[in-house]
């Protein structure tokens, strides 16, 4: 039984009582979180049991981006679009698994919110049991159309991740800092693990694919070689394949994650609506940074609901260093 100090603060109480400082809130966002609270849950038994349940391995589909399909990105996906029936102030779902926004609740006028997912994150870890993830976007909701999903990062009402790691964690920010609970398995509960999180000013993990280095754009080059030659300051590097996983530990650590544009990826990999944007949010409210070395991802405004982009997410003197470098190329 969880219990430091015979304390249990659980979610839904830690919501409710963030909900009494706002005394006109409705209530919605935390029904919304409630229920992303729930597909961790079924998500995270999904994975822990996926060898057990042979679910394991790929659908033989490729998705919309042209990447092949694993079975548990396709139950993920159902398990969020699941969750969404019971919520009927979630209109539309935009999903790395699905070409266009899945209109919900068609003929209700209570729409409030669209929720933009990234089901599972590091899905390949899976079939060799590692990390996974799952990551998720709030914003209000105009209608299932396109046009009305694009906007800027900054108008996210709230933002999180869930790590299916070790421990299930549920990460979240509603634009009151950053909080993180630990799924108690034994009262099937998320626990309060720890409450506005400071990722520190500078760390000292580096965290990229390596493997990838002399394909990157110039700056990022020079950004890696200039901070691993630092004699003053070691770091370390940590990358798992898993975004999730590996920010998380900058979040407590500090340091960078790096995904760059290179010579087969121009625009990069990683997807801004349900992948940088949410991430970037967090990274903010936890007093951390995320930019495409050019510019503040929070700003960028989407021009298609699968738009790719240069990323890099970490502590502030990671992250200015990463610009400082993109600026350099530009002036020469
Ligand atoms: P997804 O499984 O949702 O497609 O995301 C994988 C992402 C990210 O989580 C990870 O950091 C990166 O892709 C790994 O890519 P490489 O294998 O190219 O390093
Ligand atoms: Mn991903
Ligand atoms: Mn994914």
């Amino acid at each position: 039984m969880t219990g430091k100090l015979g304390k249990c603060m659980t979610l839904d109480r830690f919501l409710a009582q963030c909900q009494k400082k706002h005394p006109q809130a409705s209530g919605e966002l935390t029904r919304v979180l409630m229920q992303l609270s729930t597909v961790a849950k079924i998500i995270a038994s999904y994975a822990r049991r996926a060898a057990l349940l042979g679910i394991k391995g790929l659908t033989g589909k490729t998705n919309v981006q042209g990447e092949a399909v694993e079975k548990l990105d396709r139950l993920s996906n159902d398990a969020f679009i699941e969750a969404f029936e019971y919520v009927d102030i979630v209109g539309a779902i935009v999903s790395e698994e699905m070409k266009a926004p899945m209109l919900l609740h068609s003929g209700n006028g209570q729409k409030k919110y669209v929720v933009l997912v990234d089901p599972l994150d590091g899905s390949s870890n899976l079939e060799v049991d590692c990390v996974t993830g799952s990551i998720f976007s709030i914003r209000n909701f105009g209608s299932a159309r396109q046009e009305d999903i694009l906007h800027e990062g900054a108008q996210q009402v709230g933002a999180g991740y869930i790590m299916y790691g070790t421990s299930i964690l549920f990460v979240y920010s509603v634009g009151d800092g950053v909080h993180s609970f630990v799924l108690d398995e034994e009262i099937g509960e998320f626990v309060l693990d720890h409450e506005n999180i400071h990722m520190p000013d500078r760390g000292k993990i580096i965290s990229s694919n390596f493997g990838n280095r002399l394909r990157w754009a110039e700056p990022a080059r020079v950004f890696a070689d200039s901070l691993i030659r630092d004699s003053d300051h070691a770091y370390s590097l940590r990358y798992s394949g898993a975004l999730v996983a590996d920010l998380h530990q900058i979040l407590h650590h500090g340091g960078i994650y790096f995904y760059p544009e290179d010579d087969r990826r121009p625009a990069g990999k990683l997807r801004l609506l349900y992948e940088c944007a949410p991430l970037a949010m967090i990274a903010e409210q936890a007093g951390g940074l995320a930019s495409t070395g050019r510019m503040r991802v929070m700003e960028i405004c989407p021009d298609s609901i699968h738009q790719r982009i240069p990323f890099a997410i970490g502590s502030k003197y990671e992250i200015t260093e990463y610009e400082k470098a993109y600026a350099r190329e530009s002036t020469t």
